[in-house]
């Protein structure tokens, strides 16, 4: 028999009692709960406000200690300093600071984790392209909006290249073209092997990416399995074909009510979610080249964060072979300047278009005619002079 591998999370028994000044309880925030998770998972942790999700979450990175029971994360406690580098996480509240640039933001995150100052840079540049923040890579991340302040957070989260990803509402504040970016970022995390535990609200983000849900009422366990599980409605069938003529949709009903003996039934349309529409028309949008003044994405994921055979270069060249880095570097900053262009042009249509004065280049012919009318002014003025002048 194969050996099972041990899992990544494990929780047995777990409780959190917040106590007030006189030592009472002042919320069981955590009761008795048990779960694990394991390699490769993405596991989402739900429930409403106040039941518990972030204490959860705050005890497996070693920042509360339980009241009773055992958690180890990568078979340590989360107190041990050896697993915090290998672990990258999005707390709730924006705990940025706020004088620095975002570049300087993920370069200090960066230092952290003891990374070359060219590893740094690399990284930073890479995960600011990413999240849709590169052209804003010198202003001060206290003058980010709460969704660009969501972004850089993910961003520093991702800094050391960790293998558990820990997001606490990594959705909240973004809008549905940043929700998307982050649940496919999810699962490009997740086909690269690593493990990602998110709690959330948002029920439709979970649903497009965990393989398992959790979910906490009161600081309990109420109900956890796999999504596939918990939502597939058993009790009844869909058939979904091309949009069907009359008379095979009466054929088919005859068929159906003759075999489902009063039972009821009903053919309808699928509908489309209100996130696809959204997206939808966001896409075409794009294509028609609509300027907006908004985040800009260039939907690539950073580089040393995927898992094809240049990122494993990457990595390598980052840990010492220089060659790769220099290849993906330069690739990146053609990129980069691509950008800069085309932003430059979309600033300067804009500016364009808001100033009244029409600012199109003028004809040769125009130039003429301004030409010829400055002359003759030029010649009224003089004759008006020599009229003045004689006097
Ligand atoms: N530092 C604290 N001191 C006292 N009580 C706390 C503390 N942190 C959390 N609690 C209490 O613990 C309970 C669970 O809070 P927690 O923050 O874990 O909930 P949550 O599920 O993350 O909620 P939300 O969805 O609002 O973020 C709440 O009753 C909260 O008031
Ligand atoms: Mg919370």
């Amino acid at each position: 028999m194969a050996d099972k591998k041990p899992p990544i999370i494990s929780a047995v028994g777990l409780s959190k009692v917040f106590r007030d000044f006189w030592n009472r309880p002042k919320a069981n925030a955590v009761n008795d709960i048990d779960f694990e998770i394991n390699e490769g998972e993405v596991v989402g942790l739900l429930g409403p406000n106040g039941s518990g999700k972030s204490t959860t979450v705050k005890m497996l990175l070693g920042l509360l200690y339980p009241t009773t029971g055992q958690l180890s994360v990568f078979g340590k406690s989360p107190r041990s300093v050896d697993i915090k580098k290998r672990i990258g996480y999005l707390p709730e509240e924006s705990y940025l600071y706020k004088y620095l640039t975002a570049m300087e933001t993920l370069d200090f995150f960066g230092s952290l984790f003891n990374l070359s100052k060219t590893e740094r840079r690399n990284r930073s540049e890479q995960l600011l392209d990413m999240v849709g923040l590169s052209h804003v890579r010198r202003r001060r991340v206290g003058e980010f909006s709460k969704g660009m302040a969501r972004r850089i957070g993910l961003a520093q989260a991702m800094i050391n290249d960790p293998s558990l990803l820990i997001l606490d509402e990594p959705t909240s504040g973004l809008d549905p073209l940043g929700c998307k970016e982050v649940k496919d970022l999810i699962m490009l995390l997740k086909k690269r092997g690593k493990t990602v535990l998110i709690t959330s609200h948002l029920l439709s983000d979970v649903e497009d990416i965990c393989d398992r849900v959790i979910i906490l009422y009161g600081g309990k366990i109420r109900a956890e399995g796999p999504l596939n599980d918990l939502l597939t409605v058993t009790e009844a069938s869909r058939i979904t074909t091309p949009v069907l003529q009359p008379q095979i949709t009466e054929k088919v009903l005859s068929i159906l009510r003759e075999n489902l003996a009063g039972e009821e039934f009903n053919i309808d349309h699928p509908r489309r979610t209100l996130e696809e529409f959204f997206l939808d028309v966001i896409d075409k949008a794009k294509a028609d080249s609509v300027a907006t003044s908004g985040v800009v994405n260039s939907g690539k994921i950073a580089q040393y964060l995927q898992q094809d055979d240049k990122s494993a270069a990457v990595l390598a060249g980052l840990t010492g072979e220089e060659e790769p880095v220099a290849t993906v570097a330069e690739e990146d900053k053609a990129i980069k300047v691509k950008q800069e262009q085309e932003k430059i042009e979309q600033e300067n249509i804009r500016i364009q278009e808001l100033t009244s004065e029409p600012k199109a280049p003028k004809e040769p012919e125009e130039v003429e005619k301004d030409v010829s009318v400055a002359k003759k002014l030029s010649e009224a003025n003089e004759k008006l002079k020599d009229l003045l002048g004689g006097k």
